[in-house]
């Protein structure tokens, strides 16, 4: 999603501008531009391509403007072109915007606006609608076009004939800021502001924020002054740097291990969970009867493993739902349901809606969350922050493995909360969850192993992952994180279902990763994995054997160590992991930035 980036204060603007667009590439963007101000003069500079292309079209302008706006954005409404990109200017306005602004057709027609537009965007028509209300006033035009507006939206807001201040306001898009002594920094999200100051505050809806060297000035609609609530960020630059790494992406398969002790080790007290520094009491847990867990993508497939472990252990129902599709249905959920929703960067737009849905029916929210201050967090009842730091790479790892962790730290507390475990259980369960990392390090120690495999899928069209029970969940993340970085078309199967139609697609070669790690279905996994491998497949087995060379079952075998079944999920999310990250750096492939892909989906 959209990159924005503002700085005014002391130092030239041009070069903060660029490096917090540097930084905030990882969002994922199609365009980059900017906007300086000096003079009484705005200077806009935008064109499709990276911030590299950005940088060229600049590189010969000496600017000595210390006020200024940048850009990346991943296309939404109109084409990927250069009259798309932001910033938009109109009259004396320039603006640039993260969100959908779903009426701006109507306020074309109901403003008269068509001759001010010449772009196919939804935020021109707001820089527009702003320079048609502006009559010297930024404050008072900025609120009338807000008034108008239906949609997400974060603002930034340049007046050509308003020396040094930017204006900010948002609703639903993110938004944080900050101020220092070289001046005033307002951006999408942290990465682009921590080099700057580790004191930030997250842009309260509906505010207008204005920026000048001096400082923030934060007021509400009614023009009330508001002292904005600080965080401190709980990590430092180096954690959104590749440190030597090759990809981001690498670096955080190689962090879970921290990440997992970041987030577990704190909520652990006499060998149990406890949640008492993240305010959950067990009240909590003591009604709930059922659980509907809410998320996307990858943080729902962690959701699902979390599903295995509160309904093999505590026997409670858990319902695991696509945000995109519970948000528009009508839901079955009230106060007997826990709803837990897991996300990442706290901003993934269809869970939040399906958030305050839940909530709306009487459901009480937990949100398993790794962005503090993120708006899933702030709407939540009740929210369990993950410490896996920044995540960068648009395909989730760290985040996932320790949203996997805190699952089981719930499961493990409802349990004891409940009475369907007693401490000796809970304290053996605590006790393997701390290993976790250990696990994850010993599989890492294979990925050499892991990284022969890459060559041979790479070359494939298709792949498949079966498995059974938590096999299968597995294999579900495993698919999408091979299509995501290396467009190879993966599907997960239940290896039961096999039969049932997919083994149609199984022909020579073919690459089949089978998980066989939950030993109550062993036998019938490698029955099924025989029948693909004798209709020619590529079978690559994982396994607790100690060694499978039988042909007849597979042509890799990677071993993880004997764990109780729930604990395997930390073993071969690993190995899946590193076979999608080796296959996409095998095709030459941008492995961080897949083609299409935003890290956070803040709009529809
Ligand atoms: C993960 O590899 C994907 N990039 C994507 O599925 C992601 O997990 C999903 O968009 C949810 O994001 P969130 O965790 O920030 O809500």
């Amino acid at each position: 999603m959209c990159g924005i980036i503002g700085f005014t204060g002391t130092r030239p603007a041009k070069d903060i501008i660029i490096s917090g667009l540097e930084r905030l590439e990882y969002r994922g963007y199609d365009s980059a531009g900017m906007a300086l101000l000096a003079d009484g003069n705005i200077t806009v500079k935008k064109r499709t391509g990276k911030v590299e292309e950005l940088k060229k079209l600049c590189a010969t302008d000496e600017y000595m403007a210390t006020c200024g706006i940048g850009h990346t954005r991943w296309a939404t409404h109109g084409g990927v072109t250069d009259v798309n990109a932001h910033p938009h200017r109109c009259g004396q306005v320039v603006l640039i915007h993260n969100g959908i602004i779903e009426n701006y057709r109507q306020l074309v027609v109901e403003y008269g606006l068509s001759g001010k537009i010449i772009s196919e965007t939804d935020s021109e028509v707001v820089a527009a609608l702003l320079d048609t209300f502006y009559e010297g006033d930024p404050v008072a035009a900025i609120k009338k076009t807000v008034k108008a507006l239906s949609g997400a939206f974060a603002l930034c807001i340049m007046f050509q004939d308003i020396p040094g201040k930017i204006f900010a306001i948002r609703n639903v898009s993110p938004m944080v800021a900050t101020s220092c002594d070289e001046g005033s920094i307002i951006a999408s999200d942290l990465t682009a502001l921590v080099e700057f100051s580790k004191d930030y505050f997250v842009v309260p809806e509906y505010h207008i924020l204005t920026l000048s060297e001096e400082g923030i000035d934060v007021r509400t609609l009614k023009g009330e002054k508001v002292e904005p609530q600080m965080l401190t960020v709980n990590w430092d630059i180096k954690s959104a740097q590749k440190g030597g790494y090759p990809f981001f992406m690498l670096k955080e398969i190689y962090e879970q291990p921290d990440s997992i002790r970041n987030t577990v080790t704190p909520r652990v007290a006499n060998g149990l969970p406890d949640f008492t520094t993240d305010g959950i009491d067990d009240s909590v847990f003591e009604g709930c009867k059922r659980v509907v867990v809410v998320a996307c993508g990858t943080a729902m497939h962690a959701g699902m493993v979390g599903k295995h472990v509160i309904e093999d252990v505590l026997r409670i129902p858990v319902q695991v739902e696509i945000a995109s599709e519970f948000r528009y249905k009508d839901p079955i959920i009230d106060s007997e349901a826990l709803t837990i929703v897991l996300s990442q960067s706290g901003e993934t737009i269809d869970t939040l809606e399906a958030l305050k849905l839940a909530k709306s029916r009487g459901s009480k929210v937990i949100s398993i969350v790794n962005v503090k201050g993120s708006t899933i967090a702030r709407e939540s009842d009740y929210v369990l922050y993950t410490h896996a730091g920044p995540e960068i790479a648009v395909a989730s790892t760290k985040a996932y493995t320790v949203q996997v962790s805190a699952m089981y730290l719930i499961a493990c507390k409802m349990g004891l909360v409940k009475g369907i475990i007693d401490e000796d259980y809970a304290k053996k369960f605590m006790a393997k969850l701390l290993n976790a990392p250990n696990i994850i390090e010993e599989t890492l120690d294979n990925a050499n192993n892991i990284k022969r495999i890459a060559n041979h899928i790479k070359l494939s069209q298709d792949a498949f992952y079966i498995g059974r029970g938590l096999d299968y969940t597995m294999s579900l993340e495993a698919a999408l994180k091979l299509k995501e970085i290396s467009y190879i078309h993966a599907e997960a199967y239940a290896a039961g279902e096999l039969k049932h139609g997919t083994i149609a697609l199984i022909a020579e070669n073919v690459p089949v990763i089978a998980l066989a790690t939950q030993e109550d279905v062993y036998e019938k996994v490698i029955s099924n994995i025989r029948e693909v491998k004798a209709r020619g497949a590529y079978v690559v087995l994982v396994s607790m054997d100690e060694k499978v060379d039988d042909p007849a079952i597979c042509d890799k075998h990677i071993r993880i160590p004997k764990l109780d079944k729930e604990f395997t999920a930390f073993a071969t999310a690993v190995i899946l992991q590193l076979i999608a990250y080796y296959t996409s750096e095998a095709k030459g492939l941008d492995v961080d930035k897949p083609r299409n892909l935003a890290k956070s989906v803040t709009v529809e």
